[in-house]
């Protein structure tokens, strides 16, 4: 990404000190990227030490010249103390945050009869409670300190007509949904905005892993104009939510999904079409790889 596919003005986020809940790869990568070239300090978190690393350690190769800085921390999302550790560290690392991202997230597809309870709290220890503990903790902070914030978090279309096979998600992504319209109003009239996205389908290495194990070109049938999103479209939505400019915005989910949702439903409908030992074979795909990923993080 370069500056010329953001539309905003260079150090348009000078002074901002930002969360982005998994915020080493995919979507949450991007956004950093996007605010780091802006100026902002980001604060990039996730599970695995090395991969928000390594991301902190590029991002900064490619941007230090905008002024702003990327600080890679490592936290699970599923436990409210680790929240709170990570955010006495940042108030620690120069004071308040001025905004968050809650990006990360947790999926796979299955269908709703082969999961058992610690699947579903797989995703929504993730989706719904980590990021709601994340904002909560966030929210007591800036209400005690009275400060301004921003809080964008990262849904999906399904918040509006639920998606078959991803039911976890889809229920957990449709509670933060509720969330931002909830604390839009509760909090609304204390400085705090809370707005959400909801991307069609720009492919992400670990979504593609665990939404579609099959393998092929990721793409969903019928989008109106024939192509995924591209990550500078969802970087400069984004940034628009989260930074000034967009001060009277609250209480919104934005979808940017090419009009797939009003084509299609841009949901996991078309999996009825999958047999037993296609379930099978998803299955074993996306457990071979949640194995990897858990031997990379050591848990
Ligand atoms: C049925 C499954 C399963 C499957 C796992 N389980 N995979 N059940 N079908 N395919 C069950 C296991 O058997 C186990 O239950 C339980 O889930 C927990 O399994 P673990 O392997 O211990 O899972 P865990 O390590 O906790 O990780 C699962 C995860 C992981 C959280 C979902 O994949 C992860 O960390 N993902 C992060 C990256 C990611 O998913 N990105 C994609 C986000 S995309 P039992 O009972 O057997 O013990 C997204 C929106 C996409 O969110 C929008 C697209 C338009």
């Amino acid at each position: 990404m370069t500056l010329d596919d953001l539309i905003y003005k260079p150090g348009l986020l000078r002074g901002d000190r930002i969360l982005v809940t998994g915020g080493g790869t995919g979507l949450g990568r991007v956004m950093s990227e996007a605010l780091l070239m802006l100026g902002a300090t980001v604060y990039i978190c996730g599970r695995r030490g090395p991969v928000v690393e390594q991301t902190a350690e590029e991002l900064m190769a490619a941007h230090a010249q905008h002024g702003g800085r990327v600080v890679p921390l490592v936290c699970d999302i599923r436990d409210d103390a680790a929240i709170m550790a990570m955010l006495d560290a940042i108030w620690a690392d120069g004071g308040a945050l001025t905004g968050l991202i809650n990006n990360a997230a947790g999926n796979f597809v299955s269908r709703t009869e082969d999961l058992s309870a610690r699947a579903f709290d797989a995703i929504a220890n993730i989706v719904f409670r980590g990021s709601f503990y994340t904002t909560l903790e966030c929210g007591k902070r800036w209400l005690a300190e009275g400060r301004k914030a921003s809080v964008v978090s990262i849904l999906t279309t399904w918040v509006w007509n639920g998606s078959p096979y991803t039911v976890p998600s889809a229920m957990s992504k449709a509670g933060l949904h509720a969330m931002t319209q909830s604390l839009a109003v509760e909090w609304g009239g204390r400085g705090i905005r809370f707005n959400a996205i909801a991307p069609g389908l720009f492919p992400t290495e670990g979504m593609s892993a665990r939404l579609n194990p099959q393998g092929g070109e990721h793409k969903v049938e019928g989008n109106p104009m024939g192509r995924n999103g591209q990550m500078p479209e969802l970087a400069n939505l984004a940034v628009f939510l989260m930074g000034p400019g967009s001060e009277y915005l609250t209480g919104q989910t934005i979808a940017i999904d090419g009009g797939q949702y009003q084509a299609t439903g841009g949901n996991f409908a078309s999996l009825a079409s999958m047999t037993d030992a296609d379930w099978q074979a998803a299955r074993t795909s996306i457990q071979r790889r949640n194995a990897a990923d858990k031997q990379q993080r050591g848990s």
